[in-house]
Order: C-alpha cells, then sequence, then structure tokens
C-alpha cells in the first residue's frame, strides 16, 4: 500500500517504509522514524501489511507443495525474507522465480540479494504492459515450458486505477498461462470498514494513490480460473495458522488463488 503521501520526511522512501512494516532492513532510520509514526497514526495499516505478507507466504507455500515449480512474482517489492523465491526453491530446488517490478531500486536490491542464486530472475516492468512483460525472455521460459505457472499480484493491483483497466491486465496475464496455472492476488479491501483507532487523516493520505477494491471486484480478477477454497477472502482467512486467524479486525485486505483448468 501507499504510503508516498503521508508526511514521512524528506529521506523516507515509501517502499523502504513499507519494507520496515513488513520486518525488513533495507530502510534507513528516517524510513523508521516515518514507519513508527504511521504505525502509531494507523496501527491497523501496519498489521494489514504484515497479513498480506504472511498470506503471500502461505500461498506460495501452498502452490509449491501442490507441486508448482515455476513463479512470476510482480510488484514483488523490496526482497525481505522469506521471499517467494526462498519458499518455492527451498521446496522445489531446481524450479524458477522470476521477480518484476517497476522500481529501479527494487530491481537492483533483489538482483544483489539473488545473484548466483539459480532458477532467481528480476525483470523490471510495469504490470500496466502486461504484453511488453510477458514478451520478457525469463517470463517466456517459464510460459513456454507448457508446465504450470503460478503467477503472484502481491498488493500490487490496487495501485492500478480503473483508467489503465486492470481486469484487461489481469485477463491477459491469465490468458498466458498454461493449464494447470495459478493465479494469486492480494489486495486492500474497499468494502471493510478501519478501526476507529486508525486517524482518518493518515488512511485518506495513505490510499489517495491507491484504489481499494470491493470483494466482488477483486473476484473479477481471478476471471473463469477455478478458485481454491474458501475463495477470496480477507487474506487472514486463507488458509490460516493459528495466529493469523485470529487477526481479522487488522486486516482490511482480500486475499485469493484460483486455478486454470
Ligand atoms: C506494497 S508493495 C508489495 C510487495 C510484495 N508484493 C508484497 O505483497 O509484500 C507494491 C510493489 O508494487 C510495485 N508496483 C507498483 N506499481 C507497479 C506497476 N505498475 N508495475 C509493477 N510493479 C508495481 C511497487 O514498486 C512495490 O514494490
Amino acid at each position: 500500500m501507499t504510503i508516498e503521501n503521508l508526511e514521512k520526511g524528506p529521506d523516507a522512501h515509501a517502499a523502504r517504509v513499507y519494507d520496515y512494516f513488513i520486518g525488513g532492513e533495507n530502510g534507513l532510520a528516517a524510513d523508521r522514524a516515518a514507519g513508527a509514526w504511521i504505525g502509531m497514526q494507523a496501527p491497523d495499516l501496519l498489521t494489514t501489511m504484515q497479513s498480506n505478507r504472511a498470506f503471500l507466504s502461505r500461498a506460495v507455500r501452498w502452490l509449491a507443495r501442490q507441486g508448482v515449480d515455476q513463479f512470476i512474482d510482480i510488484g514483488s517489492g523490496f526482497p525481505v525474507s522469506p521471499n517467494t523465491h526462498e519458499i518455492a526453491l527451498g521446496e522445489s530446488p531446481a524450479g524458477s522465480v522470476v521477480y518484476c517490478d517497476v522500481d529501479p531500486e527494487v530491481g537492483r536490491r533483489t538482483r544483489e540479494l539473488i545473484a548466483g542464486r539459480q532458477g532467481a530472475d528480476f525483470v523490471l516492468g510495469d504490470i500496466q504492459n502486461p504484453d511488453e512483460l510477458l514478451a520478457r525472455p525469463a517470463v517466456q521460459a517459464l510460459i513456454r515450458s507448457g508446465r504450470p505457472v503460478a503467477c503472484v499480484l502481491g498488493a500490487v493491483l490496487h495501485f492500478v486505477p480503473e483508467s489503465a483497466d486492470p481486469e484487461r491486465i489481469t485477463a491477459t496475464l491469465r490468458e498466458a498461462l498454461p493449464p494447470g496455472s495459478y493465479f494469486v492476488v492480494s489486495h486492500i479491501a474497499g468494502d471493510i470498514p478501519w478501526g476507529d483507532r486508525n486517524n482518518e487523516e493518515t488512511l485518506k493520505r495513505a490510499f489517495e494513490d491507491m484504489h481499494p477494491r470491493s470483494r466482488e471486484q477483486v473476484a473479477r480478477f481471478f476471471g473463469d480460473f477455478e478458485l481454491v477454497e474458501p475463495g477470496v477472502v480477507l487474506a487472514s482467512q486463507w488458509h490460516p495458522t493459528e495466529e493469523a486467524a485470529g487477526s481479522r479486525s487488522a486486516s482490511a485486505l482480500y486475499g485469493g488463488v484460483a486455478r486454470r483448468n
């Protein structure tokens, strides 16, 4: 989610503040200070980000245990362990993970992390140009294998405005995937109220560049893929661990996984 609009000081960087929220160590002191301030103003923003990351980890692990060993992670963000390749290649060492993000700094850090790591790659790209992204050789190699690929869209589609037609973008991505492939989406909810303990003005500014959507809208991003049980639900409720199941109120975020038959 965006924190671009919050008063976070001139030296703080939105992606690094997010990184701080989810436990990363990429940030500077300014990022940590901004993170702490936002956490006080809107504590549920923080827990929602953590719940997002936990959902992605559970979804990737679940897929890897279904035998999926090829992943395209779009809007991958700053690497924060456990990253998709750590989970996926941990289960299937011969698998492949291609990360994609529009932010060159994310690219630099990701490339640094995966340097020399067989089966992990990064491509700089914009989800708003899905054809260009799909044409990249690293992505093509996975798709052309004809074997299932999981396309992971973690907390990225809510940065895509209606004017860019996110349904068209997701349809283009889905249609490129071989049979047996999966689509994973997490997305900030637009139809779940935030608790009173969050400062309204802070939330308003945090969401200024974001496009929260209803459960119905998020479900449309899966098209005719078959939703894995329990469907599109609060991310904390998707195959929850005991800990995640208890955090319902703190996660205004949907998550779901669906399969191409
Ligand atoms: C909130 S972070 C999510 C990171 C990770 N997927 C997660 O869920 O923890 C969103 C990421 O999406 C990236 N992003 C935003 N707009 C994008 C676009 N049009 N194309 C690709 N990446 C984008 C940002 O640079 C950022 O790294």
